[in-house]
C-alpha cells in the first residue's frame, strides 16, 4: 500500500505500525528506507527476512539528532564536530555501541551506524516515535536502491505494511558512511553526496578507504564490489565511444547528458539535461530501473568524471556493474 504523506492519518497510522514491530517504507533524502523499531530485535529480524538481506550485514540506525545518537553509542570529539557540521543530513557514523542496541542491528559487531536523516518525513516519524528506526535501503538484497515510493512498491510491497510517499528523493544515492571507531584513524566505508574532500576539510586529516584486503572477515555486502545491479547486464561505454560506437541495435544507452546528434539506438536515454552531478545522482536508480524494463540484452552506461559527488556516482556504477547476472525473477 502507497500512503500518501498529505494524509493527515498517515503519519499517525505509520507511527503506530513502527510501534507495533512492523516494517514501513520510508523516505530519506538519500534513498527510500525498510524501517523498523531498532531496539525491538523481532522487528528487525523482519527487515532482514523481507529484503533477503544476510544476517551479517549490519542495519543502519536513524536518529533525530545528537542527543538520540548518544543513547546508543560511545560518541569521540570527531564524531561531534562532524555531526556538528552535516547532521541532519547524507552522513553516517560508525561508532562503539552502547548495550542498548540489539546484536541482530549491528550483525554482531560491537559498533553500530547512526544517521541523522533530514528529510521532512522521516524526521516527522522519528520525533513522534520514542525509539529510533532501523533501516537499510528498502530495495531486495543486491537490487538497484529506490529513490520513489513506487521502486518499492514494484518489488517489496507485498511483504511491508505500507510505503510513505514522500515524493522522488533529493540526492538519489546513499548516505557517505564514516567509521569513527578510532578517531585518530577515520575510515572512509562508503562515498556518498558529502565528499572525501569535504570530509577532510573538516577533519584537517586524510582519510583511509576500506580495501576488501583490509578485512579479516569478508567485507559487509554494502561494500562488496557487486550490488545495486539491475537484473539486464551492465556495460561501461568505452573513452572512444562517440567515435566507435560499441552498442548493438537492440541494447540500451544511458548517458549523462542528452545528446547532440541523432545517430543513437532507439532505447537512449541521459541522466540528466546538462551533465550537472547532482541531477545524475538524482536519477540515477531511477533511469536504471526504468531501462531495466525494458528488457534490453544490454544497458551501455557512460561513467561521470571521478570528482566531487561522480567520486560516488562511478563507485555505485562500478558495483552495479560488477554482478554475475542472474535470471529476471
Ligand atoms: O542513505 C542511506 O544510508 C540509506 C538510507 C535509507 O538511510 N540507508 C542505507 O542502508 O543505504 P544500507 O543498509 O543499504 O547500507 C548500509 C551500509 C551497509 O553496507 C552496511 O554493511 C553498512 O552500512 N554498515 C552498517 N552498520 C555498520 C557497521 N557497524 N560497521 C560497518 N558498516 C556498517
Ligand atoms: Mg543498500
Amino acid at each position: 500500500m502507497v500512503l500518501n504523506a498529505d494524509d493527515p492519518d498517515a503519519l499517525t497510522q505509520v507511527t503506530a505500525w513502527l510501534s507495533a514491530g512492523e516494517v514501513v517504507a520510508l523516505p530519506t533524502e538519500t534513498v527510500y528506507g525498510l524501517a523498523a523499531h531498532a531496539l525491538d530485535p523481532m522487528a528487525c529480524a523482519k527487515i532482514f527476512a523481507i529484503k533477503g538481506r544476510p544476517l551479517l550485514d549490519p542495519l543502519i540506525v536513524h536518529v533525530l539528532d545528537i542527543l538520540h545518537g548518544e543513547r546508543l553509542a560511545v560518541w569521540n570529539e570527531t564524531a561531534h564536530h562532524l555531526a556538528k557540521r552535516f547532521w541532519p543530513g547524507p552522513l553516517t557514523m560508525v561508532l562503539p555501541k552502547l548495550p542498548i542496541v540489539p546484536s541482530i542491528v549491528t550483525a554482531g559487531k560491537p559498533t553500530v551506524a547512526l544517521r541523522c536523516p533530514r528529510h521532512p518525513l522521516m524526521r516527522a516519524i522519528l520525533s513522534q516515535c520514542a525509539f529510533p528506526l532501523a533501516a537499510p535501503s528498502a530495495n531486495p538484497f543486491g537490487y538497484v536502491s529506490p529513490t520513489r515510493a513506487e521502486h518499492v512498491a514494484s518489488t517489496l510491497g507485498d511483504r511491508i505494511k505500507a510505503v510513505l510517499d514522500g515524493g522522488p528523493c533529493e540526492i538519489g544515492i546513499e548516505s557517505t558512511i564514516i567509521d569513527l571507531t578510532d578517531p585518530k584513524r577515520p575510515v572512509l566505508l562508503r562515498h556518498g553526496a558529502i565528499t572525501q574532500h569535504q570530509l577532510e576539510r573538516n577533519l584537517s586529516v586524510t582519510l583511509r578507504e576500506t580495501k576488501e584486503s583490509d578485512h579479516a572477515a569478508p567485507p559487509a555486502p554494502g561494500m562488496l564490489p557487486s550490488h545495486y545491479s539491475p537484473h539486464t547486464p551492465l556495460s561501461r561505454l568505452p573513452e572512444d565511444w562517440q567515435a566507435h560506437p560499441p552498442w548493438k541495435s537492440e541494447e540500451a544507452v544511458i548517458l549523462l547528458a542528452r545528446p547532440k546528434g541523432t545517430d543513437f539506438p532507439r532505447h537512449t536515454f541521459w541522466w540528466s539535461e546538462d551533465g550537472h552531478l547532482e541531477q545524475i545522482a538524482q536519477s540515477l536508480y531511477h533511469l536504471l530501473q526504468e531501462v531495466d524494463r525494458l528488457g534490453c540484452p544490454r544497458i551501455w552506461v557512460e561513467m561521470p568524471p571521478g570528482l566531487g559527488l561522480g567520486v560516488a556516482l562511478q563507485d555505485r556504477l562500478t558495483r552495479a556493474m560488477g554482478r554475475k547476472h542472474p535470471p529476471r525473477a
